[in-house]
């Protein structure tokens, strides 16, 4: 499967996010990640469902939520509603992460769970025939622009052993300081979805930094 890029709507131009959807619509991006953050799980605030709604309005594409939020069971069924395609929560804000998976699946979206830098890929391992993506956190979750932690490269390739035998078919999600410097590596270790803020709205053309994510072959070393 060629992979997929989506753009981290985080880093757009909130005083012009039409504009700014409007560019992603007519770009190679494949989805539109959104990144929903509460100031409790990660000691940041970014937006809620006046914005998600917004940015639904406009955009031609899968949105792909992913929730950064504690107790998310609450709010799963409202993002559905608000027009998400898939919905990631994180491992460590479930108790009962089974229940919220068949949650998310139950309102017709793909379910994603995502894993911060400090937790194992194999304490997935009795969930994983129940997901349809995991999501590896590459840098710790709240902000964007930060530095890419260089043992996701591991966790990736660890996951897509353990897929291997047990969901072949799950898709990999890398999340935060990805760009092309580390693209290639990425790909190589099994990333199937690479989100990207900062690389490509601080880009001088933004679309033509998609392009280039997009086109990337794996097999190709980078500088
Ligand atoms: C971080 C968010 C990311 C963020 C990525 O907590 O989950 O999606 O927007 O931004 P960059 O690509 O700038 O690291
Ligand atoms: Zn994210």
């Amino acid at each position: 499967m060629k992979h997929l890029i989506a753009p981290s709507i985080l880093s757009a131009d909130f005083a012009n996010l039409e504009r700014d959807v409007r560019m992603l619509n007519s770009s190679v991006a494949d989805w539109f990640h959104v990144d929903i953050m509460d100031g409790v799980f990660v000691p940041n605030i970014s937006f809620g469902f006046p914005v998600m709604e917004a940015v639904k309005r406009y955009a031609a594409k899968p949105l792909d939520v992913h929730l950064m939020i504690v107790e998310p069971e609450r709010y799963v069924d409202r993002f559905a509603a608000a027009g998400a395609s898939g919905i990631t929560v994180h491992y460590e804000a479930c108790t009962h992460l089974h229940r919220t998976v068949q949650q998310i699946r139950q309102n017709g979206c793909r379910a994603g769970v995502a894993l911060n830098p400090h937790t194992p890929v194999t304490l997935l391992k009795d969930i994983l025939g129940d997901l349809d993506m995991v999501l590896i956190m590459s840098v710790n979750p709240g902000f964007g622009g930060q530095q890419f932690i260089a043992n996701t490269l591991n966790k990736i390739a660890e996951l897509r052993q353990l897929a291997s035998v047990l969901k072949p078919e799950l898709l990999i999600e890398v999340d935060g300081g990805v760009g092309l410097h580390n693209l290639g590596d990425l790909l190589r270790s099994g990333a199937d979805v690479l989100v990207a803020g900062n690389a490509v709205f601080a880009a001088e053309n933004p679309s033509a930094m998609i392009s280039a994510m997009k086109h990337l072959e794996p097999d190709v070393r980078q500088a």
